[in-house]
């Protein structure tokens, strides 16, 4: 059993135990990465753990299903409880959920067979900082990697699809193996696009820039948060296609993501972003973020969900 486990997982509507939550190895998912899911924190709060935009969350677990015709049994209602559910019954203060709606034993044919309904489950692990707690005091070191995100007709990127992070797994296996601890990579018009799993974010002259999301990008939640305190706290973010020289001329950089939450860049290619660490606006993004995730300020945004 994996050292993370925890007790219990929630498959097609019933909490069953871990070991138990198998799959046939003619899954559909399993052969053509027919799967979507999502990843959403839970966070330690005074008030107990509290998830971070629940509802933004399950409503894009359910557009990447829309856009794939996925036929569906569960409802975002029964995912929402599962959430929470996944995270008390198992007893966590805190933890990474991952809900995964797949095409199971429905055939080997690549059609979708009528009648039959994707599956679905949501289980919950207890992860820290997903690039390392000093990442994110630091910084971390990245490239540019060799690897481009996906074309706009090719696979949509606005889907949370599982087939999609096989463009990730080449990006983030070429940047550890050359000794980075991320990569950014390029769209298919040569623009930033996003790292691996997360999105990226540059600061020039005390303006936010990030790229749009037709630069082959995941939409991030994380993103979408940082961009709205940003803006709530006087600094202007311009989302603009970004050329690559961008990243070398940055004064900060950072990246955001539900793993990574806001995880500084200290250095592009060896070359340094600004002093070559955490620059003061992101410090300063980094603690109203950490702050109201973790309960310490008002939560203006409605952006916690208690599990109980
Ligand atoms: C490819 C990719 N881009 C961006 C993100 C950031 O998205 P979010 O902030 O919603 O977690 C993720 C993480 O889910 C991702 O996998």
């Amino acid at each position: 059993m994996e050292t993370d486990a925890t007790k219990y997982i929630w498959f097609n509507g019933k909490m069953i135990p871990w070991a138990d939550a198998t799959v046939h190895v003619t899954a559909h998912a399993l052969h053509y990465g027919s799967a979507v899911f999502e990843g959403i924190r839970a966070y330690a709060t005074n008030k107990g753990p509290q998830i971070f935009r629940l509802k933004e969350h399950i409503d894009r677990l359910f557009n990447s299903a829309k856009i794939y015709r996925f036929p569906l049994a569960v409802t975002k209602d029964d995912v929402m409880d599962a959430c929470k559910k996944i995270i008390t019954e198992n007893g966590l203060e805190y933890g990474y959920i991952r809900p995964l709606i797949f095409m199971g034993e429905v055939g080997l044919g690549v059609k979708f067979k009528k009648g039959k309904n994707a599956d679905a489950m949501v289980c919950a692990l207890p992860w820290g900082a997903y690039l390392g707690e000093e990442g994110l005091k630091k910084g971390i070191k990245v490239c540019v990697s060799s690897w481009r995100r996906l074309a706009p007709d090719t696979i949509p990127t606005e889907a949370k699809a599982a087939g999609n992070y096989l463009s990730s797994i080449l990006i983030a296996n070429e940047c550890t193996n050359n000794g980075y601890a991320e990569a950014i990579a390029l769209d298919s018009n040569g623009y930033i696009s996003e790292g691996s799993g997360e999105n990226v974010f540059l600061v020039k002259d005390n303006v936010i820039y990030t790229a749009p999301d037709t630069a082959g990008l995941l939409p991030g939640i994380t993103r979408d948060a940082v961009i709205k305190i940003a803006q709530d706290m006087g600094i202007k973010v311009v989302t603009q296609p970004l050329p690559r020289e961008f990243v070398y001329l940055a004064d900060e950089m950072f990246f955001t993501g539900t793993a990574a939450e806001i995880t500084p860049i200290a250095s592009v290619d060896g070359i340094d972003v600004g002093p070559g660490y955490r620059g003061p606006i992101t410090e300063k993004l980094q603690n109203a973020f950490f702050a109201l995730v973790k309960g310490d300020a008002e939560d203006k945004y409605g952006w916690l969900t208690p599990c109980k």
